[in-house]
């Protein structure tokens, strides 16, 4: 009798599933906010150094994201490949994060370590100078581009209101450890220090 009431009154019925259904997402994503090991940081990982964060900016504007994930999901075959699975911890400094969701290229969530300074660099100048067979493209401008430092210190000002733990010290002394460097300098030292956050790395 009730259901008839209710499958009869095609409006009614579906803000009722609406109802149901978010109950379940609720009941899934809310206890996310209160679980520590999501919300902070693992007591290894360390905020972006200013190089390193100037490097995160420059991996965001040249779109490598858009051929390079960052987040292992916990399958065989893929921590077999990349290492330990990404955990939330590891992200939590990160805004915005960089996951991604698109594997045109291999996944970069544990690189850091992986290959030398000296390889990355060759590797973005030209990346067929020491993979004959990629598809990823050149960025040999990144060698020439020199970094101002400008804007660094509002960036980490703006990512310490986010929760970053920046001291006074590392904001007053950003500028002068970040101009002068070349972009490719900075790109490389925050590859490097991809997935290097966690103890377990292979
Ligand atoms: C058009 C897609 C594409 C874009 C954009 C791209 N890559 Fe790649 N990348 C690849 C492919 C394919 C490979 C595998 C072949 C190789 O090593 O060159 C790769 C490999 C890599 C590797 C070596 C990974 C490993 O484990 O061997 C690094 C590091 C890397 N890319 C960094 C970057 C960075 C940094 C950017 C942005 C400046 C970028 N990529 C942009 C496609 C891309």
């Amino acid at each position: 009798m009730k259901h008839s009431f209710i499958e009869s009154r095609l409006g009614l019925m579906i803000v009722l599933i609406l109802i149901v259904i978010s109950f379940g997402g609720l009941a899934e994503i809310i206890p996310l906010f209160y679980t520590k090991e999501v919300t902070h940081a693992l007591a290894t990982v360390e905020p972006l150094t200013p190089l390193q964060l100037e490097g995160r900016d420059i991996y965001i504007r040249e779109g490598c994201y858009n051929c390079h994930t960052q987040m292992i999901r916990p399958l065989r075959a893929e921590t077999e490949r990349y290492g330990h699975y990404s955990v939330a911890g590891e992200s939590a400094y990160n805004h915005p994060f960089q996951w991604g969701s698109k594997r045109t290229g291999p996944d970069l969530a544990r690189i850091g370590g992986k290959f030398t300074d000296e390889w990355q660099r060759v590797h973005l100048m030209n990346p067929r100078d020491v993979v004959p067979e990629s598809i990823m493209p050149a960025y040999p401008w990144l060698a020439k581009a020199k970094l101002s430092g400008n804007d660094i210190v509002s960036k980490m000002k703006a990512l310490r209101l986010l929760g970053v733990p920046y001291t006074d010290t590392q904001i007053n002394h950003a500028k002068e450890t970040v101009a002068g460097k070349t972009e490719l300098d900075a790109l490389i030292a925050y590859l490097q220090q991809l997935g290097t956050g966690i103890k377990s790395k292979r």
